[in-house]
């Protein structure tokens, strides 16, 4: 039986800790509040969560900038709140998946306050160091040159990222064995995977572009995870891979990763990231079935997700999310999460968050965001520029997590959250929601409980029916089993799906129940049950 199988069963849930749930009052989620709500995760039918880092750091990066990696952010908690979440987390067969950040350390993590000092101290290398600039790459926050001086050595050193980010240099073996002992450190501590940030940019290749996969690249990768110790954890990649490089990275027994996110679906959306380009769900449609087909032929998981920390709702972006937030929430969530491969829900996906509007700068945190403000503030007039944020800023799905109506909306009895709010918190919210008859929280609840009930929606194969014109239709078959899942994200339609004996098992629509033919108005989800023929 194929290795990864087993991940078939998984249901992931992505947790931003500084938003999610704030247990001590100082307007910053924390660990005890994620403990506090994980009862709520899993009534959603969510079987393992993912943590955004949550290891001592500074936060240039919202902690993907870690200054110490065997510790907890003291704003979040400490270790025992870290081994408290932990067992109550097991307790209820959620497992652990910590965020690993392997290219880059905080500039304030102790190899790199050392390895700064001078040439001939013992952790200089554990970075690059050049007399002059290498090339001309510039950090991915569009903050200008990557390469920056150092004073107490003459020298420049790399940060793809922010200039507090340093990249750690994987071709010194030191540095290769201290990631293993850390891998090793949390594997003890009793998490069951990681998700690997940018583990694409650890092997350098400074000729070539930043985003290239160095020519060591997969040697690491296989050091680090194909270790007696590491290879049964489920690890996922965040390594914007193509079809070929999901083999050669996740394929079985290469002792490398189980998986690695694609971004496809998410990059058709804009130029950059504060350009939106006019698209179509007909694209998405079009992708996730390309993707569905490929990866089921080259045999490897594949992640399903439309949501993360970094990007603003894909539902304001490719949906509704407006009168039709509802139906365009759960249509997108159906034709996701029924696939094959491993569901991803970000925290607030499933109550159909959205994307707010604000209009000025002080609104918004995130380094990348106030990069572009700085670049384009009185280049271009005010209206345009936070349009422009408001689309794009990754901020949008950082918001505090709204949990209810009230003051504080549920996630901290402060003042003031870290961030404001987001701006239709009193209308999204899960006490609202739940409240609602049309509740997306519920929907997804629906929806998961029948992937873990029926077997063809986790191991099933993949068979394209039909997807254009921004409307899909699968099956998902095993054993004997067929199922028909279809999803509408354009005009209302009428088509012949040729399946006469079939039986509607879930739907966001129920005026579909009455309707005797295949009728779909946007928007419309439907999944059926194939009846013999
Ligand atoms: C990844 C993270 C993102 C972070 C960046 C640098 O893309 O998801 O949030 O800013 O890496 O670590
Ligand atoms: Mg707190």
């Amino acid at each position: 039986m194929k290795e990864f199988i087993k991940y078939l069963d998984w249901v992931i849930y992505q947790i931003y800790p500084k938003s999610f749930c704030d247990s001590d009052g100082d307007g910053i989620g924390d660990l005890a509040g994620i403990t506090e709500k994980l009862d709520y995760i899993k009534d959603l039918g969510v079987n393992a969560i993912w943590l955004c880092p949550i290891f001592k750091s500074p936060q240039c990066d919202n902690g993907y900038d870690i200054s110490d990696y065997r510790d907890i952010e003291p704003v979040f908690g400490t270790m025992r709140d870290f081994e408290n979440l932990v067992a109550n987390a097991k307790k209820r067969d959620i497992k652990i998946i910590l965020d690993l950040v392997a290219n880059h350390t905080s500039s304030e993590h102790f190899w790199f306050k050392e390895a700064r000092k001078s040439k001939d101290n013992p952790y200089h290398d554990y970075y690059y160091w050049a007399k002059k600039p290498l090339n001309d790459w510039t950090d991915q926050f569009g903050g200008g040159s990557a390469w920056e001086y150092n004073e107490q050595t003459d020298e420049y050193y790399l940060h793809s990222f922010a200039v507090g980010q340093p990249d750690v240099n994987w071709d010194n073996p030191k540095v290769r064995q201290e990631f293993c002992d850390i891998v090793d450190f949390w594997i003890d501590k009793g998490v069951d995977g990681f998700r690997c940030d940018v583990l694409h940019l650890i092997s350098k290749d400074f000729k070539n572009d930043l985003k290239w996969f160095g020519p060591h690249f997969h040697e690491y990768v296989n050091q680090l995870f194909g270790r007696e110790k590491s290879k049964n954890l489920f690890t996922v990649g965040e390594c914007y891979v193509d079809e070929k490089q999901i083999t050669e990275l996740c394929g079985e027994g290469r002792g490398e990763l189980k998986s690695s996110f694609q971004f496809d679906h998410i990059f058709i959306g804009s130029k950059g990231r504060f350009a939106p380009i006019v698209t179509s769900m007909n694209e998405v449609v079009k992708i996730f079935d390309n993707w569905e087909k490929v990866t089921q032929k080259l045999d490897v998981l594949y992640p399903l997700f439309t949501d993360n920390h970094d990007q603003p709702w894909y539902n304001s972006k490719f949906g509704n999310d407006g009168v039709k937030r509802f139906e365009s929430a759960t249509a997108l969530a159906t034709m996701f999460f029924l696939g094959r491969g491993v569901p991803f829900i970000y925290q607030g996906q499933e109550v159909g968050f959205a994307n707010s509007e604000y209009g000025d700068i002080s609104a918004f945190d995130d380094i990348e965001t106030l990069n572009f403000y700085k670049a384009s503030v009185g280049k271009i007039d005010d209206k345009t520029l936070y349009k422009d944020i408001n689309f794009g800023s990754r901020d949008n799905s950082r918001r505090p997590f709204a949990w209810n109506g009230e003051q504080g909306f549920g996630f901290t009895s402060a003042e003031k959250p870290w961030l404001p709010y987001a701006t239709r918190s009193d209308r999204l919210n899960v006490e609202s929601d739940l409240k609602n008859e049309k509740s997306v929280i519920k929907y997804y609840r629906d929806l998961l409980k029948l992937r873990k009930e029926v077997a063809a929606f986790r191991y099933g194969q993949y068979k394209s029916i039909y997807s254009d014109d921004g409307f899909i239709a699968y099956l998902r078959e095993y054993d004997d089993e067929k199922y028909l899942v279809v999803c509408n994200f354009a005009g209302d339609r009428e088509v012949d799906l040729g399946f006469k004996n079939k039986k509607l098992i879930l739907t966001n629509n129920n005026a579909i129940l009455s309707i005797k033919k295949d009728r779909f108005v946007q928007y419309d989800a439907a999944v059926y049950k194939i009846l013999d023929e």
